[in-house]
């Protein structure tokens, strides 16, 4: 078997607004549309997604949280219905996907092995959280290609943030491996919101773009300068500032999903590819791209 190798990561929030704006048949409730440019952005990213051809798409999420270790969805079938505790009025998202297993199952054992506590869920009814379902519908709403989903620890919030982000370290390296074991062709998919001050009310309807913008001018500052050193390539300098920005901007990142998926990659200072950028109830969201294919350190399909 030859060795496995990541294709790309991608940073891909799941604010389950998107879904909601795009109206998909699985979502229950209907609307007149909302967060176009960060609905294109997710357009572009599934055309460079397509072309990788990947085997399979491996998502962390915030918001399956395990408070003791690092858990991977290990059912093969999995459906029922994804409903955002948050905003049941907008998202109520009837899914269905398989998972690879057997990835999951090395990713669990390559944790162990690293000394973090791991668990696969094996409970055949399992209810898959809104950032898992949102960031794979809008990445690949076809859902042709089997996922491996992991869950949050959360350790950055238990612990101090570089404590918790050297577990996300860990938790990156051991992907890397059992992906090179199993000889998968993979994307990594960091279900991230950057900047996460929100505004507390909700228009009416919820799609009013006259009402969206950032809330907070220092995490919009905030947001821009890490979006243009990822551009830069400058990957080692964006992870220095980081508890800094998690710290200001009360990042979603702080929830290990970037730093996981940067971790698998080994920090490659390569340019990320911005698709785009725009915010949801006032919070940052970009969606951006690592092509190491692109890049050279991937081959092609
Ligand atoms: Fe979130």
């Amino acid at each position: 078997m030859p060795k496995g190798e990541i294709l790309a990561g991608y940073l891909a929030p799941h604010p389950p607004h998107l879904v909601y704006g795009e109206n998909p048949p699985q979502n229950e409730p209907r609307s007149q549309g909302g967060w176009e440019p960060l609905r294109w952005a997710y357009e572009r990213a599934r055309q460079t997604l397509d072309e990788l051809k990947p085997d399979v798409l491996l998502v962390h999420s915030p918001h399956w949280i395990t408070q003791q270790g690092h858990h991977f969805l290990g059912v093969p079938r999995l459906t029922g219905k994804s409903v955002d505790p948050i905003f049941p009025n907008l998202f109520r998202y009837s899914f269905g996907l398989d998972v690879d297993v057997e990835l999951a199952e090395a990713c669990a054992a390559e944790g162990a092995r690293l000394g973090l506590t791991t668990k696969m869920m094996r409970n055949p009814g399992f209810r898959v959280d809104y950032g898992t379902i949102t960031t794979l519908h809008m990445i690949r709403p076809q859902w042709d290609i089997p996922v491996v989903g992991i869950s949050a620890n959360n350790s950055p919030y238990y612990l101090t943030t570089e404590e918790g982000l050297e577990e996300m370290d860990l938790l990156g390296r051991a992907t890397r491996a059992a992906i090179e074991a199993t000889g998968r062709r993979a994307v990594l998919l960091a279900s991230n919101t950057l900047c996460h001050y929100h505004f507390h009310e909700e228009p009416e309807p919820p799609e009013d773009m006259s009402k969206e913008h950032p809330e907070n001018m220092a995490g919009y500052l905030w947001d821009m300068r890490i979006i243009d050193l990822l551009r830069r390539g400058r990957v080692k300098e964006t992870f220095e500032v980081l508890p800094r920005f998690i710290e200001e901007a009360f990042a979603e990142v702080k929830s290990g999903a970037f730093t996981w998926m940067f971790a698998a990659m080994g920090y490659p200072e390569i340019p990320g590819e911005l698709h785009g950028y725009g915010t949801v109830i006032g919070t940052g969201n970009a969606v951006m791209e690592w092509n190491l294919v692109k890049a050279g350190l991937a081959h092609a399909a």
